[in-house]
């Protein structure tokens, strides 16, 4: 069985791709397996929603057409949560950046930090079959594992296999008509980055049409080889 394979040196991870793609589900098993932490940006803003301050009042509305949140509330979001001490070892960025404004923010930070982005990883996918992924999701709603009607479903029915949890919840934005707008916006928006960290020289692309096991094993070699 494998075990941690805790980084030498601070470790920053990008993992980009579409909706549906398998962002969450893969930095939740890269977490794990490298001892780094997972940095959802929909994560943050579902629970500024959900708390209700002010950057989830404004990005509520936003997300629910299917829209990008302002680069300026996302970037404050997520530089006071890199700053939070959990966040020493690395990140598993997941969602963000979306647009070129967040990637050179986050150049920015990560030099104030002293680290940097080690590698980004463009999880490659057709977008035909990201409306049945995404409309086939459900979370669990104590540990926030995810899962699949069909393609990842508990061992037991409506229990969650890491917590035991039975409260199972599906997203707002995870309808079909919301999936198209979310799809545009990455095309037109966060698509480009992969040309960004290509010029970096610090891209990766693994195909993730294949099943999650295929996907998990493609991107630790890549992340092995990166925090190396
Ligand atoms: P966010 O929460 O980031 O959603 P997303 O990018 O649309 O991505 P998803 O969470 O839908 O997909 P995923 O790639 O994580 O797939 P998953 O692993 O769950 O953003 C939501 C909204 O917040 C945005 O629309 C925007 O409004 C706002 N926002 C967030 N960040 C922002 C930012 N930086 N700037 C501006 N706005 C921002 O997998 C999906 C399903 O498929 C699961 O059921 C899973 O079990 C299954 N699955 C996964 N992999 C496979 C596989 N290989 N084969 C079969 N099934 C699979």
């Amino acid at each position: 069985m494998d075990g941690i394979d805790t980084p030498r040196t601070q470790a920053n991870l990008v993992l980009l791709g579409p909706p549906g793609a398998g962002k969450g589900t893969q930095a939740r098993m890269l977490e794990e397996k490298f001892g780094l932490v997972q940095l959802s940006t929909g994560d943050l803003l579902r629970a500024a929603v959900k708390a209700g301050t002010e950057a989830g009042l404004q990005a509520k509305a936003v997300m629910e057409a299917g829209d990008l949140v302002s680069d300026e509330i996302v970037i404050a979001i997520l530089r006071d949560r890199l700053a939070e001490p959990d966040c020493a070892n690395g990140v598993i960025l997941d969602g963000f950046p979306r647009t070129t404004v967040q990637a050179e923010a986050l150049d920015g930070l990560m030099e104030d930090m002293g680290a940097d982005i080690r590698v980004a990883i463009s999880l490659e996918v057709d977008d035909a079959a990201m409306v049945t992924r995404i409309s086939g999701r459900f979370t669990c709603a104590g540990c926030g594992e995810g899962y699949h009607d069909t393609f990842k479903t508990p061992a037991v029915d409506g229990t969650c296999d890491k917590c035991g949890g039975t409260e199972m919840t599906r997203r707002a934005d995870d309808n079909a008509e919301t999936v198209e707008s979310r799809l545009r916006a990455y095309h037109a928006q966060t698509a480009p980055l992969i040309d960004y960290y290509d010029g970096k020289g610090v891209l990766a692309r693994v195909d993730a049409m294949r099943d999650i096991d295929a996907v998990a094993q493609a991107l630790t070699a890549v992340v092995r080889e990166a925090v190396a």
